[in-house]
């Protein structure tokens, strides 16, 4: 596995970068050194994160696109080609989700997330693939979420997107074994991102992410880590993430019996909220900058929850 201990120079395009996990990401790949070209639909907002780079004396380009549109997507990666001459790392992390039943989701939704969160990463990778072929070397890095290996009530659409991009990614490996071009994939727990400032949702209330909830450096961080050494799957956080998998490997019926009975109440607020179509289909105003309206659990309680989980476990078995 080759590794690039030493980022400066490298280039990276970020793609959801206008907000979240992708701003958060290009920032600290900016800090380590690497040029960026930055994407998302909101020209403003990626201006705001190019005068930050900047700002922390590093270098930005911004190529707004939309990640459903063929032509975008190639433009994106032309530009960056004929601004610095190549492209080693892509970070896939644009995605949207919509909340609601299975049954009361508009077919709209299901194909419009499967559009943007799971063929998105496909037509993003397919069109920077020639260039790390020619170049012999190049790194895919995806944005994939704890439920690219799990289930929640609510996102049905988004999870089956997510669980879609893991086996791709995986496949995807395989396939591109000894071309020099490797693939990473980070399996991100609930952050404090905008996601849930400008999602859709169908329930009339306004949502927030399963608890708890982590701060969007944590992942900002793991991405770093992979640009180094690619190659992996990193899991950034140990209670909603290495616990968890482990205790859906060894008690399934653990998680299940917990999501299945609060999944719901976990992930809605009693605030309501009409907000039918979100940023599904065209951007919104909400929700810029790495973090969202939902506050970080304090770690105390992060602590207190995973002495719980871990009791519960080893009652279980
Ligand atoms: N937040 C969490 O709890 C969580 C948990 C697990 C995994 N993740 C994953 O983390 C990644 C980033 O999510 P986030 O939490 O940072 O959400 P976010 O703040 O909503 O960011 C999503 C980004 O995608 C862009 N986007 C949406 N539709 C697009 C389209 N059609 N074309 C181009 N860009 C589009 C948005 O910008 P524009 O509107 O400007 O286009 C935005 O920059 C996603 O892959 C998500 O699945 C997040």
């Amino acid at each position: 596995m080759a590794r690039h201990e030493d980022l400066k120079g490298q280039v990276a395009i970020v793609t959801g970068a206008s907000s979240g996990v992708g701003w958060q990401s290009a920032l600290r790949l900016a800090e380590a050194g690497v040029k960026l070209c930055v994407t998302a639909r909101r020209r403003s907002a990626l201006e705001q994160l190019r005068a930050e780079v900047l700002q922390r004396g590093g270098e930005c380009r911004v190529c707004e696109g939309d990640v459903t549109v063929q032509e975008d997507v190639e433009r994106v990666v032309r530009e960056c080609v004929a601004h610095y001459g190549r492209v080693d790392v892509l970070v896939n992390a644009a995605a949207v989700q919509s909340y609601g039943h299975f049954d009361q989701l508009p077919w709209e939704h299901i194909t419009r997330v499967f559009d943007v969160a799971c063929f998105g990463y496909f037509r993003f990778a397919r069109a920077v693939l020639p260039h790390f072929r020619k170049q012999g070397y190049g790194h895919l890095l995806n944005i994939q979420s704890m439920l690219s290996a799990g289930s929640a009530p609510l996102l049905s659409a988004y999870a089956a997107a997510k669980h879609a991009t893991l086996g791709w990614a995986r496949s995807l490996e395989l396939e591109l074994a000894g071309t020099g071009i490797q693939v990473s994939n980070v399996l991100v727990p609930s952050v404090s991102t905008p996601m849930f400032d400008h999602a859709p949702t169908m329930l009339g209330k306004k949502p927030v992410p399963v608890p708890p909830t982590y701060d969007v450096d944590l992942v900002a961080r793991a991405v770093v880590r992979l640009a180094r050494r690619p190659g992996r799957t990193s899991v950034p956080a140990f209670l909603q993430g290495r616990l968890m998998l482990w205790l859906n490997a060894v008690a399934p019926s653990v998680g299940k019996a917990l999501l299945g009975r609060y999944g719901e109440r976990m992930q809605t607020t009693g605030t309501p909220l009409h907000r039918p179509e979100g940023n599904l289909f065209a951007p919104v105003a909400e929700g810029v900058g790495p973090r969202g309206s939902v506050p970080p659990t304090p770690v105390w309680l992060r602590f207190t929850a995973t002495l719980g989980i871990a009791a519960l476990a080893g009652g279980v078995l």
